[in-house]
């Protein structure tokens, strides 16, 4: 008996003494990640700020993500809460926060690089969705956010969990930095968007904001990093278990209204409110680059 006793110890000692192990690790990995300063090319971006960019680089912001995360007024609002994977916070953009002495480069490093003005990377901030972006683009968004008014809130600090740095040891959260998979020359390198219109060509340039929760392949699948409770993303492609039924008037509907065809109602995790401010000519280019691609099963 005393024997049993006596190994159930042991092996509960080895257990702690592991995790304790596994922690310190991941710890010391997120500490080194963090710490990394990246040196990036200076970019001209054309700027001009006349009224026609900064309402392009309004409409931008609403429909690339950026307002859902950084708030409608852009002054910042917790993104996740998600206990020990860490609280995480997106920064105020506004002349009253981040926005203060906020230059044309140091904008581009962090929508197209995710990395900060100390050169470090930033925190959950989704440049991989962002790296593909035209000159012209970045321009208009830096050129809105220069416009808005400064406007201040509480917000906490981010922290991030020591659940979030095992995960981050083990390459399950992509999204913490995304500085590690940008691939920097490419994203400095001087850029020109597809024209826009409903082709199939500017649906892909549009699609890349789609791949941080769909996939590269946009075959769908759990969310890489999201909690459990999280809906889980749609298969895009052409397959049956996708948008293989689908018309373009379906699509349109799902992207405007949050309905699929038979009805039913869109997960608002699906951030289909900002994402149905784009004009026609954006979603029927989405939905011809959505057809285009090879049908593949869910996940
Ligand atoms: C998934 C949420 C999310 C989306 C979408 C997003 N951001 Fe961010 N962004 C963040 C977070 C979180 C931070 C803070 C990073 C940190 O504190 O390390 C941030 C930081 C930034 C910064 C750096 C601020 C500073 O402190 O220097 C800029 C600039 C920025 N975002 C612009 C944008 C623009 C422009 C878009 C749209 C094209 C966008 N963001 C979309 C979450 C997001
Ligand atoms: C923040 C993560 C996120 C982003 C970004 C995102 N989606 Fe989704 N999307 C989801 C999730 C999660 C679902 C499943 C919702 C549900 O189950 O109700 C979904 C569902 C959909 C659906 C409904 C399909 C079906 O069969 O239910 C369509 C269409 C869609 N997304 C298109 C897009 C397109 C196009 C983009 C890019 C322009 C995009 N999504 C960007 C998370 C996202």
């Amino acid at each position: 008996m005393r024997r049993i006793v006596r190994m159930l110890a042991y092996g509960l000692l080895t257990l702690v003494v592991l995790a304790a192990g596994v922690l310190g690790i991941a710890w010391w990995r997120t500490e080194v990640a963090l710490a990394r300063v990246y040196t990036l090319a200076e970019v001209e971006l054309p700027v001009s700020g006349d009224p026609a960019q900064v309402e392009r680089g309004r409409h931008l912001a609403v429909t690339r993500g950026c307002t859902d995360c950084h708030g409608d007024d852009l002054a910042g609002r917790v993104v996740i809460d998600a206990g020990p994977v860490g609280l995480y916070v997106a920064a105020n953009l506004t002349p009253a926060g981040a926005g203060a002495g906020m230059d044309a480069n140091l904008f581009e490093h962090a929508v197209r690089h995710g990395v900060g003005r100390d050169g470090r990377p930033l925190r959950f901030m989704p440049a991989t969705d962002f790296a593909a972006m035209g000159d012209d683009d970045v321009a208009a968004l830096y050129a809105y956010v220069k416009s808005v008014p400064p406007a201040t809130r509480e917000l906490p600090e981010t922290w991030i969990g020591p659940l979030g740095r095992v995960l981050y040891l083990f390459d399950q959260v992509p999204v913490l930095l995304t500085a590690e998979s940008v691939d920097h020359a490419a994203a400095s390198a001087p850029r020109v968007a597809p024209v826009v219109a409903a082709t199939a060509d500017y649906g892909r340039y549009l699609a890349q904001g789609c791949t941080g929760c769909h996939g590269e392949r946009f075959a769908g699948g759990r969310i890489p990093g999201a909690p459990p409770d999280l809906p889980i993303a749609a298969n895009l492609t052409p397959d049956p278990s996708g948008l293989g039924a689908w018309s373009e008037a379906d699509f349109m509907r799902a992207i405007r209204d949050g309905k699929r065809p038979d009805g039913s109602a869109i997960d608002p995790f699906m951030p289909w409110k900002s994402l149905g401010h784009m004009t026609d000519t954006e979603l029927r280019a989405l939905y011809a680059y959505l057809r285009s691609l090879p049908p593949l099963p869910r996940g």
